[in-house]
């Protein structure tokens, strides 16, 4: 009995020495991402950066050890952003985490990861709240959720500013998906146009996943002040039906659309068609492609992902850059999670998105937010200057 379990038991830890012994150490990034559903797109495009840049440092030999990104899928979903994270927490070989791409995800998930304490960078979490919370009296844990996005409170206000200002409107309908990220945004933008003097006409909130709009729709329609356009916070599914029903409705020029970056990417147009034309979408950064700093990861993209639905996704860049940011403080010595949260606070580094270091709340401080406006020929969204 003893002899016949302790044979596969002997070459269980045979295998595990002979792949991360002393001479094979390792070390791994949690990439922590929905790889499934709707925003699975997103999620996999990010997973792809991450690869991307991990297999280029065990090319180039960059470390005495190797490293692996390892895939977690979240689901876009809260709940499993938990589960997920524990099992993060749960394996000493991961010595930081690049995610969540949901603030919705995020905010659960970094609670988790400060009881490690594990650090985290997302590259597409944009609620204030993914790092403010840390702040809090009751945090559990460090300081180490970090980001290299621009936060809502900024993205929110400059449509709003746009809305106002750049388009002239003065009267808009708000609705919002009830999630932190959509909720929160679509506040923002709230708060922002009635400073400037403008008027919220109709304020409503769906669920992620609602299909039909129209009833919604036909009441904003059909608002007594007469609202000029709708700002919508949420997520690319949603915005594409609402889009498609708006113009079944006759919703359309002058009556604007806008929405931020979870509703800015070849998606839209696979919900939307010709209806998403027109619709104005505000991203975080720069649009990638006036990026100069980042045309090489770019062209390594292009030449490392060629498969069908492996093209470049809009939060790719920020994935990759979270990777190296990590990898810079390896390179200064982190070679355990703790050592890692403490070189990730100093982090000064140039790379895809030019230069990037954090406040004190772990914010980059790169605050740039761009408008942009899709034009279904061609899928592209064109940057408004
Ligand atoms: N920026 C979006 C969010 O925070 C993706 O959920």
């Amino acid at each position: 009995m003893t002899s016949r379990r302790s044979a596969p038991a002997f070459a269980i830890i045979a295998l595990l020495v002979a792949a991360c012994g002393p001479k094979e150490k390792a070390f791994k990034i949690a990439v922590a991402v929905p790889l499934t559903g709707d925003m699975g797109t997103e999620g996999q495009g990010l997973r792809r950066a991450v690869e991307m840049a991990v297999e280029e440092a065990n090319t180039a030999q960059r470390f005495p050890y190797k490293l692996a990104a390892v895939p977690f899928d979240d689901r876009a979903d809260p709940k499993e952003a938990v589960n997920v994270a524990n099992l993060i927490i749960s394996d000493p070989r991961i010595i930081a985490v690049v995610g969540h791409y949901n603030s919705g995800c995020a905010i659960p998930a970094a609670k988790v990861y400060a009881r490690a304490p594990v650090a985290m960078i997302s590259p597409a979490a944009t609620n204030p709240e993914v790092t403010a919370q840390q702040l809090s009296p009751d945090w559990i844990g460090p300081k180490m959720v970090f980001r290299v996005v621009p936060t809502d409170d900024v993205q929110g206000a400059y449509a709003a500013e746009f809305t106002y200002r750049k388009l002239g409107k003065r009267r808009m309908s708000l609705l919002h998906d009830k999630t932190p990220y959509g909720q929160g945004l679509a506040e923002q933008f709230k708060k922002t146009f009635l400073q400037l003097g403008g008027d919220i006409v109709t304020e409503d909130g769906v669920a992620v996943g609602d299909k039909d709009f129209k009833a919604l729709l036909t009441k904003i329609k059909g608002s007594v002040k007469k609202t000029e356009g709708l700002y919508f916070g949420g997520l690319y599914t949603e915005a594409g039906l609402l889009l498609k029903q708006m113009r079944e409705l006759d919703m359309k020029d002058p009556f604007v659309f806008i929405s931020g970056d979870g509703s800015k990417t070849s998606g839209l147009f696979e919900v939307a068609g010709e209806s998403a034309d027109g619709a104005y979408l505000s991203i975080v950064g720069v649009p990638v492609e006036d990026l100069p700093s980042a045309a090489k990861f770019m062209a390594d993209y292009k030449k490392r992902w060629t498969g069908s639905g492996e093209e470049l996704k809009p939060f790719d860049h920020f994935g990759y850059e979270a990777a190296r940011i990590i990898f810079a403080a390896m390179e200064k010595g982190a070679t355990n999670r703790a050592q890692m949260i403490e070189e990730l606070r100093k982090t000064d580094f140039t790379g895809a998105l030019g230069l990037t270091r954090f406040d004190a709340k772990g914010d980059t401080l790169n605050k740039i937010v761009t408008m942009t406006r899709a034009k279904s020929k061609g899928r592209s969204f064109d940057s408004i200057r």
